[in-house]
């Protein structure tokens, strides 16, 4: 067609106009699959230039050359066997060629590719730049994944170390009342009544801080009402644990109150731990509770005999002993736990940057 429009020629150019137009219109009809088959096509187009002078279809195969190749060598080779059509088109054609416009198609078909790798080059920047913010939201997705698993695990770990902890003691302790009873005086009674109130006050006090974090009010998160615990009260817990009828021997080598904040949280809620293990899990046993500062950080060692009297507590679920390992871990510490000589010991060290 095109040639029939400017009255150019091809090597068919003498043929009668339907052969021309029909030879045209092929060449136009391959376009149509240009896009799978971009090479093939392109060669086809440039076989139908040779014949029938068709400029515009060689112009739009070589766009999409120019968009579906990347490498130098198969753009190269295109554009060699274009040359070449462009040329044999000038030699062959009937009648004859004229040079000028063979200039002209060939600055056509030229300015054509290259319209077609700079449209390919953006389409890529485009992709990259999208893949690239698909990466960064998925990484973005995963850390605030990790952090929320984090959160929920540290959540857990405290509200086991309160609820697990207090509610022993409330149960001990109301245990104690229930063997008992005779056996004891009014003002037994009435301290044992007591402990078991200041326990279910803490507890509820501690709740309520952790519930605070999780749903925070008007001015942002809540504060802790009840101060974190440190080392500073290893004594206390000792004594509360002693309170209740539990044999523990504390031994102190060095300054744990000193350490940092996380570290000195770590060996409280250790400590704080195995004594409850103790007291549900071997209950009337001796427990051994050691605390060193050396060098490298803090040894710990929790150890306690054979059960003497009866469990008097409800079975956990077997988070405390998992907390502690993931509190170690957050620390870059160790706790190791087991049976040892008819009895259990837990051992934890946390080191210390000094
Ligand atoms: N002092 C101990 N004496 C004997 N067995 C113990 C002692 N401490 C832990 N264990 C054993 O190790 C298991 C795991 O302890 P862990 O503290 O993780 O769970 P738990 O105390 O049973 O439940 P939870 O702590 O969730 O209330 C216990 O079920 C118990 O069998
Ligand atoms: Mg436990």
């Amino acid at each position: 067609m095109n040639s029939l429009i400017k009255g150019a020629n091809g090597l068919v150019g003498d043929a009668p106009p339907p052969v021309l137009a029909a030879v045209s219109g092929a060449v136009g009809l391959l376009l149509m699959w240009r896009r799978c088959q971009p090479g093939l096509v392109g060669l086809a187009v440039m076989v139908g230039f040779v014949a029938a002078f068709t400029p515009a279809s060689l112009a739009v195969a070589m766009y999409t050359i120019g968009t579906a190749y990347r490498k130098a060598r198969p753009l190269i080779l295109y554009t060699a066997a274009a040359c070449t059509a462009v040329f044999v088109s000038l030699l062959t054609s009937r009648p004859a060629g004229n040079l000028r416009e063979s200039l002209y198609t060939l600055a056509l078909v030229l300015g054509m590719l290259a319209v077609g790798q700079t449209v390919a080059f953006r389409r890529d920047l485009t992709l990259e730049a999208q893949e690239r913010a698909q990466a960064l939201e998925r990484e973005q997705h995963l850390l605030t994944e990790r952090a929320q698993v984090g959160e929920r695990a540290r959540i857990a770990r405290e509200m086991h170390d309160v609820v697990a902890h207090r509610i022993t003691n409330i149960v001990l302790t109301a245990n104690a009342l229930k063997v008992s009873p005779a056996g004891q005086s009014m003002a037994e009674v009435a301290q044992a009544g007591d402990q078991i109130r200041s326990e279910g006050h803490q507890a509820l006090e501690e709740l309520r801080d952790i519930l605070g974090v999780l749903t925070p009010g008007r001015d942002g998160l809540r504060a802790p009402r009840t101060p974190q615990p440190d080392a500073s009260q290893l004594g206390r817990l000792v004594e509360s644990a002693a309170s209740r009828g539990q044999d523990v021997r504390l031994k102190v080598n060095g300054h744990p109150e000193a350490l940092p904040d996380a570290v000195q949280r770590a060996i409280y809620r250790i400590a704080q731990e195995c004594l409850t293990n103790a007291a549900k899990h071997a209950p009337g046993a001796v427990v051994t509770l050691t605390v060193e500062c050396r060098l490298d950080g803090v040894h710990m060692s929790i150890a306690n005999g054979p059960p003497i009297q009866p469990a008097a507590a409800p079975p956990g679920g077997g988070y405390g002993l998992i907390g502690l390992r993931e509190r170690m871990a957050l620390l870059g510490g160790t706790l190791t736990a087991g049976p040892h000589d008819a009895g259990f010991k837990v051992e934890a060290c946390i080191p210390v940057d000094t």
